[in-house]
């Protein structure tokens, strides 16, 4: 079943029923304001970092789901409504809510009014807009009561939640005219306030919670909007809110709009203050007057579409199929700009709370971003960069308000390193920016120990290299890229997390077949990076080590049909034929088969079978297979999970495309594309019941075939899903793939296409290529006519002059 359809000309998904199987969710913003938004107006804003400048607060897994939003009460004699449905959950004659990129729309009508509200948040603007249209549709006059509603969270979304003791006496705010300024602990150690205004005089506001709802009312029943009178109560602690009251006369066939301005100001020390205990207003008083008319909004909103158009410009394919075009036009790559800006932070599954910049995260996430800003893509590798030890290992997360490496979690993920090669050049093959190579970077935020980001990327090799275990391969550390795979962990107390207790790996013999791979994979790209720099006797130090890691690969990581894990603790097989259950795992099958290992030997074409015979179902390739039934206190976490969820043998979508990859290398066209299009989400729109999550985007996970309900997903946006699936079908199915010196065109598409265009604007200039299969090929590409002159490599050089080229290519 669907319960909505997209609309790709204007880039939105239109929900039409408002009882989607989870909430189904956007992101206003993209860059230092932030607001979550659901299908019924449920969700939170927050400032640069979704735990310690939380403005508004939000229930997570309440009941019902999704308590808490920007929420608008019309009350129209005895009905009352809300716009998005919720939080009234009145019927409503007509619903809509209109995804769109950076922007929602809801649309209500209920008894010949339409109630339209837009949410955005402007381009470097901190505050989120919401404008709302009444339009009477009727044929008499009507006399509306509207309510607005914000809940303020006292900044620290986690002491928000745990020490009421002082929360509930710490509360303040402000009102002057139509705006509600909430300034808790401003008078102590906080430079910033937050408001809430309206564009018109108000007839009246609340600003304490249990005045305005009554103590024993949910959200969908306020006892002022009941009875139709607002309090004018002054918030003294306890919870505040705002809510502004105003009285709304329309007359046949009239509309009026109203403009509502959500937003957070940040004040120098010394002019904190207009009088004593009177906030300094001017700052939100310039932001609520460069929004204060319908024309000003709809200007601004016209500049995000512009600045949308334009990032969305770089990339497009016309293939005919419009379920792929949607997703590689418009939503997959909407994505990779939310997950980097969030990492793994704030959605309906990550709370905002507990994990700031992943290191591995953030990098991987930059594949798929970086040809949209690159000067982003450019600072995030700094920052990231300089989280680092002089070692090479890292810090695993970062707080991005304060961009520090986070001690909770600390380092020992010995994957995290190599992911840096990856960003760094992805970035440069985009923007051949080498001078980034020479930016002083630091190692663990001092700057007395910086060296250059060039060095990073030595330091990161070697962690590899100066890591080894008994059979030549990488020391898995904490974990690889595998969270959950904890060899060295051996927890027995429930009450200490995975991720962060103490590891045992004073003599483990924990070696990670993935890590081995990827070795091989960045290893092979910093290589090709120092040739380019003319770092040769570098570049012949870290080959040697290549090729000594691809040896013990092929003698120690093989087990006749398929790549080994790991070795264990013990020394002992992981992801073998040996073992009881999980006998095979994905991730070193992607990272083998990228790196090509043992193609000769036709070790890459056994893997890739493999994986179709034992992994793959119809929902996607799950992660192991047999999936564990019972807790191995030496594996840890992935052993917690029921059959088939999470690391569990679930469809772990993030490595799905690991394995596109490899069958691209391998020429397999045909499966490559199944396997691509059994986890994308717009082919499962119309098993929306099942699936669950927003059809719109990549979930981390999906139940695989050991679960109870296999198909189910979980866990969506913030996931390297978006990014790697990006990556595979940009790059490795319709091959236009990003070098240092030009532009690489080698599709590997199933056999029954028989042509497709791209668009892609690279380094100055826009290729305009088509690609035509008139023999039915998967991969190897015939012909290249550039310009209308043939070309006789598949590598098409720069033009960098403004102007369009066509590339015509058969293959
Ligand atoms: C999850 C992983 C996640 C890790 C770190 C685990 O419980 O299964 O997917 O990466 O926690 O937060
Ligand atoms: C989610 C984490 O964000 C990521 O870093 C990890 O690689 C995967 N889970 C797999 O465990």
């Amino acid at each position: 079943m669907k319960y909505g359809y997209f609309d790709d000309r204007n880039r939105e998904y239109v929900i039409t029923n408002p009882r989607t199987p989870w909430p189904w969710i956007n992101y206003l913003g993209n860059e230092d304001f932030f607001s979550l938004i659901s299908n019924t107006a449920g969700g939170y804003s927050f400032y640069k970092d979704a735990k310690f400048r939380r403005l508004t607060r939000y229930r997570y897994n309440n009941v019902p789901m999704d308590c808490g939003g920007k929420y608008f009460y019309i009350k129209d004699n005895d009905t009352i409504w809300s716009p998005g449905w919720k939080p009234c959950k009145t019927e409503l004659d007509q619903y809509e809510c209109r995804h769109g990129m950076n922007y929602t729309i809801l649309k209500g009508v209920k008894e010949e009014v339409t109630a339209e509200v837009l949410y955005f948040v402007p381009l470097k603007t901190w505050a989120e807009i919401q404008k709302l249209t009444l339009t009477n549709n009727s044929s008499h006059p009507k006399q509306l009561k509207l309510f607005s509603f914000v809940e303020w969270c006292l900044w620290n979304a986690a002491s928000d939640m745990e020490n009421f003791q002082r929360n509930f006496s710490t509360g303040e705010v402000e009102i002057e005219g139509s705006v509600i300024y909430h300034k808790t602990e401003y008078k102590e150690r906080r430079d910033h306030y937050s408001y809430y205004s309206v564009n018109t005089p108000v007839q009246g506001f609340d600003t304490d919670r249990e005045t305005f709802f009554g103590l024993y009312n949910g959200f969908e029943e306020p006892q002022v909007v009941s009875e139709g009178m607002p309090r004018f109560s002054e918030a003294h602690g306890w919870s505040p809110i705002a809510s502004h009251y105003l009285e709304v006369e329309l007359q046949p066939g009239e509309s009026k709009d109203f403009i509502f301005v959500l937003g957070y100001v940040e004040n120098h020390a010394e002019e904190k203050w207009e009088s004593k205990n009177i906030i300094n207003k001017d700052k939100a008083k310039e932001t609520i007057a460069r929004f204060d008319t319908s024309v000003k909004v709809d200007t601004a909103l016209a500049e995000l579409r512009q600045y949308w158009d334009n990032l969305l410009g770089v990339f497009t394919v016309d293939s005919g199929d419009d379920k792929l075009d949607r997703m590689v036009n418009i939503w997959n790559q909407y994505q990779c700009m939310i997950t980097f800006c969030f990492s793994r932070s704030a959605s309906y599954f990550e709370s905002g709370i507990g994990r700031g910049m992943g290191f591995r995260d953030s990098n991987q996430d930059l594949i798929g971003f970086v040809h949209q800003i690159p000067e982003r893509a450019r600072e995030r590798i700094i920052d990231i960069a300089s989280t680092q030890f002089p070692d090479g290992g890292c810090y695993h997360q970062y707080q991005p308000l304060t961009k520090r490496g986070n001690n909770e979690v600390g380092g020992g993920f010995n994957d995290d390193p190599l992911w840096l090669i990856l960003g760094t050049t992805c970035y440069i093959k985009e923007t051949a920016d080498f001078g980034i190579l020479d930016e002083l970077v630091p190692f663990d935020n001092n700057p007395a120990i910086a060296r250059s980001l060039f060095h990073h990327l030595t330091v990161s090799f070697d962690h590899v290299v100066n890591n080894l275990g008994p059979h030549g391969l990488p020391l898995i550390g904490r974990a690889d890229w595998n969270d959950c795979l904890n060899l060295n962990c051996f927890s027995n107390d429930p009450n200490e997390s995975f991720q962060t207790t103490e590891n045992k790996t004073e003599g483990s013999k924990a070696e990670s077949v993935m890590i081995a791979g990827l070795f091989v994979v960045y290893g092979r790209e910093y290589v090709a990076l120092c040739r380019k720099i003319g770092k040769s006797q570098e570049a012949d130090r870290a080959q040697t080590q290549i090729d000594l890691m691809v040896e013990s690969i092929k003698n120690n990581g093989w087990d006749g049909e398929w790549f080994i894990r790991a070795y264990d603790f013990y020394g002992a097989k992981v992801g073998s034929k040996e073992n009881e259950e999980a006998k095979i795992f994905i991730e070193s099958q992607g990272w083998c088969t990228m790196a090509g290992i043992g193609q000769q030997e036709g070790q890459c074409i056994k893997a890739l079978d493999s994986v179709k015979q034992l992994l793959d179902c119809e929902h996607g390739i799950v992660l192991n297979h047999p999936a564990f039934t019972k807790y191995y206190v030496e594996y840890g976490e992935i052993s917690t999970y029921p059959a088939g969820y999470k690391e569990n043998a679930g469809i772990f979508c993030h490595n799905n495309p690991w394995i596109v990859i490899g069958e691209t290398e391998a020429g397999n066209g045909n499966r490559a594309w199944d396997y691509y299009r059994k986890i994308c989400p717009s082919y499962l729109e119309s098993i929306s019941d099942l699936h669950k999550t927003e059809p719109y985007v990549y979930a981390q996970m999906i139940a695989g075939k050991d679960a109870f309900r296999p198909g189910e997903a979980k866990n969506s946006w913030l996931t390297g899903t978006a990014s790697w699936n990006f990556y595979a079908v940009t790059q490795y199915i319709l091959g236009i793939r990003p070098d240092y010196d030009g532009l690489i065109i080698d599709p590997c598409i199933p056999q029954d296409w028989k042509s497709f265009k791209v668009s892609r604007q690279f380094r100055g200039a826009t290729y305009q290529v088509t690609v035509d299969n008139p023999h039915g090929r998967m991969k190897g590409v015939k012909k290249i006519v550039v310009d209308g002159k043939t070309v006789l490599s598949n590598l098409i050089p720069l033009f960098m002059d403004g102007k369009s080229h066509d590339v015509m290519v058969v293959l």
